[in-house]
């Protein structure tokens, strides 16, 4: 795909719509964990901004930790191959664990990550997604907190790429056909 300059790109959610949301999200998330200690888990590359953003606006004890799946590209993804390329730094048993992600799309990658991470008996473990793309799910699997819900839209932009490129737009813009490669 061509460069496409950032001002030409449609945006979907300003960096103020986000924002707005991401502290509506972290309010909600310090009601159900108050008092409680809180291990957030990003999932890499894509959850880096909201994670960030994220974890300003929760105010609990927390810490951070991360992880990384490969899904041997996107083309195969129906397949379920999802793989971990990354693990935890620390065990998280008996611990309050958030996963944090950008978008929650077929539910592969999180339904995998779910699964693994309850093989280490957490306390808790719930999940906040920023974008649902419910109308895409394969895997029955639900966030706890969901910033918007979408419908099949290619996003791009705050944290989220294509081809490893615009994930440092602050805005979350559309990738759109009038871009073809
Ligand atoms: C994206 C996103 C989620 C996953 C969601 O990651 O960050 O991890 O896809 O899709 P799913 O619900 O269909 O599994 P990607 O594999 O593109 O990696 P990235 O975060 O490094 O961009």
């Amino acid at each position: 795909m061509a460069t496409v300059p950032y001002e030409d790109l449609e945006v979907l959610y300003t960096r103020q719509q986000i924002a707005a949301r991401v502290a509506e999200m972290g309010a909600e998330i310090t009601r159900d964990l108050k008092g409680e200690k809180l291990v957030m888990v990003g999932v890499l590359k894509g959850a880096a901004p909201f994670l960030a953003d994220l974890a300003r606006t929760v105010d609990v004890d927390a810490t951070f930790d991360f992880v990384a799946t490969s899904s041997y590209g996107k083309g195969l993804r129906s397949s379920g191959a999802v793989k971990l390329i990354k693990d935890l730094d620390e065990p998280i048993e008996g611990k309050n664990v958030l996963v944090v992600e950008d978008i929650l799309d077929t539910g592969l990658t999180l339904a995998y990550l779910r699964k693994l991470l309850l093989q280490q008996r957490p306390k808790t473990l719930r999940i906040a997604a920023l974008l649902d793309k419910p109308s895409r799910r394969i895997e029955k699997i639900e966030a706890d907190y969901v910033g918007f819900s979408i419908p099949n839209l290619f996003v791009i932009g705050y944290g989220m790429d294509y081809a490893e490129r615009y994930r440092n737009l602050p805005d979350i813009c559309l990738m759109t056909p009038d871009h073809p490669e």
